[in-house]
């Protein structure tokens, strides 16, 4: 098997890089950005979103990584170990993010069974999807796909996948946009990208929407990247990696908006369409498009990498958690979480099939993505900053200033993550009490 100490570390640098990358880049940039983007009114919410990957997404991308570097423990020990007291913090997010993988499975296997259906010239169509079980079939075959490289291990599993599929995902990204060039409404994309809408930048609402997708389309606030830190042992500048991170994530997210935003303006349909946008519009445009087959294909596969590399870093958090609580081998704890996962999966594939499943009147699944994951993001995303108040401030900072000659901000980064960040958790969750409470 594979626990050889050797496979516990990525190679390189840009490995850590394109893991995390992988993790970022998912469902949140290919289908819930551009939709989020569609209904909040083009450039305004860009600014916005862009905003809120400076003064919130970076700060805590930095400091996932310098803890999880320094300290080399994943959230739940690192509570644990230094603030016993309060370790029922570290566990709001373990929970949230087994419920979010638990969904994200449910829709990476729509992608794939779309990729499959659209590379077939099958063209399945969401209301005939649902009228089926294949749901829970795909939702299984992507777990089976993500335990994979986890059963492999760190270097053999998770760095062989990233090492070529955001590569690969990049590449059809281009090709995608390079496509849309050559379309009648790209202009217009383009134009809806620079509208700006003061109105809307003077809501809070709008600012909210943007800073929780922003915080999910990173993968921060959840101890994720503490995790993937931990096998970065190049001590390089975490400040560099936490810019390249959230520049080509945002970068993928603006690409695929550009995308899917010519492709829809040039077949007359509504940008403002929600959810459905690339699920139900996107497939009846591919179906009567010049080329529809082949774009359809390759836009799909594009969708499954992407969430496969974000289901692989999902698995791996959990893993690691569990690992450093309980002394079961890799394999045989892949095994364990890939069975209770998967039984956690099936309600949430089955809302959408013939049965409906549903809990407290809402399909299963919307239910789980509303009442846990959306509704307890903020929370997490306060036990991962909280990690600041007790984690020795010498330490933190001399880690976010290594390899650092010009540029010493780990001060400052350390000032705003205590003092700001906290605050504008506090807006977040006010909101939330607020709004739905
Ligand atoms: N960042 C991923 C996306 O954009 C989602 C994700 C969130 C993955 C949190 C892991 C942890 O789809």
């Amino acid at each position: 098997m594979v626990s050889d100490a050797d496979n516990n570390s990525f190679s390189s640098a840009i490995i850590f890089i394109l893991a995390s990358v992988g993790s970022a880049v998912g469902l949140g940039n290919f289908w819930r950005y551009p939709y989020l983007f569609g209904m909040n009114g083009g450039g305004s919410f860009l600014f916005a979103y862009l905003v809120s990957v400076l003064i919130i997404g970076i700060p805590l991308l930095v400091l996932e990584i310098s803890v999880g570097r320094n300290l080399r423990m994943p959230l739940i020990e690192l509570y644990e170990k230094k603030c016993a007291k309060y370790k029922f913090l570290s566990y709001i997010p373990f929970f949230v993010e087994f419920i979010l993988f638990s969904v994200y499975l449910v829709i990476m296997g729509w992608t794939l069974s779309y990729f499959v259906s659209t590379a077939t010239g099958n063209f399945n169509t969401f209301d005939n999807f649902i009228l089926t079980y294949d749901g829970v079939i795909y939702a299984l075959i992507s777990l089976l796909l993500t335990a994979i490289p986890i059963y492999f291990g760190v270097k053999k599993g998770i760095e062989f996948v990233s090492k070529w599929m955001v590569p690969l995902l990049f590449i059809i990204t281009a090709v995608l946009v390079m496509y849309s060039f050559t379309l009648p409404g790209f202009d217009k994309a383009l134009e809806f990208y620079t509208m700006v809408d003061m109105n809307k930048l003077m809501s809070l609402n709008h600012w909210i929407i943007a800073m929780s997708q922003a915080i999910f389309s990173l993968s921060v606030g959840y101890g994720l990247l503490i995790t993937y830190a931990i096998y970065n042992n190049q001590k390089e500048s975490i400040l560099r990696d936490a810019l390249i991170i959230s520049v080509l994530d945002c970068l993928i997210a603006i690409l695929a908006g550009i995308f899917i935003f010519t492709v829809v303006f040039t077949f007359g349909y509504d940008v403002g369409q929600g959810p459905a946008l690339a699920f139900i519009v996107l497939v009846s445009i591919f179906e009567v498009m010049e080329f529809g087959q082949i774009i359809g294909t390759l836009f799909f596969l594009c969708l499954f990498l992407a969430a496969l590399t974000s289901a692989i870093s999902l698995f791996e958090y959990l893993l690691s958690n569990l690992k450093s609580k309980f002394n079961i081998s890799r394999g045989n704890l892949v095994i364990i979480l890939s069975i209770i996962i998967g039984l956690f999966s099936i309600p949430s594939a089955l809302s959408y099939s013939p049965l409906k499943l549903e809990l407290v009147g809402m399909l299963f699944l919307d239910a789980m993505d509303f009442y846990i994951v959306t509704l307890l993001a903020p929370l997490c995303v306060f036990s991962v900053v909280y990690i600041i108040y007790f984690v020795n401030k010498d330490v933190l900072i001399a880690e976010i200033d290594v390899g650092e000659s010009k540029f010493k901000v780990a001060k400052y980064v350390y000032v705003w993550l205590k003092y700001a960040i906290p605050f504008i958790v506090l807006i977040l969750v006010a909101n939330i009490v607020l709004q739905y409470l």
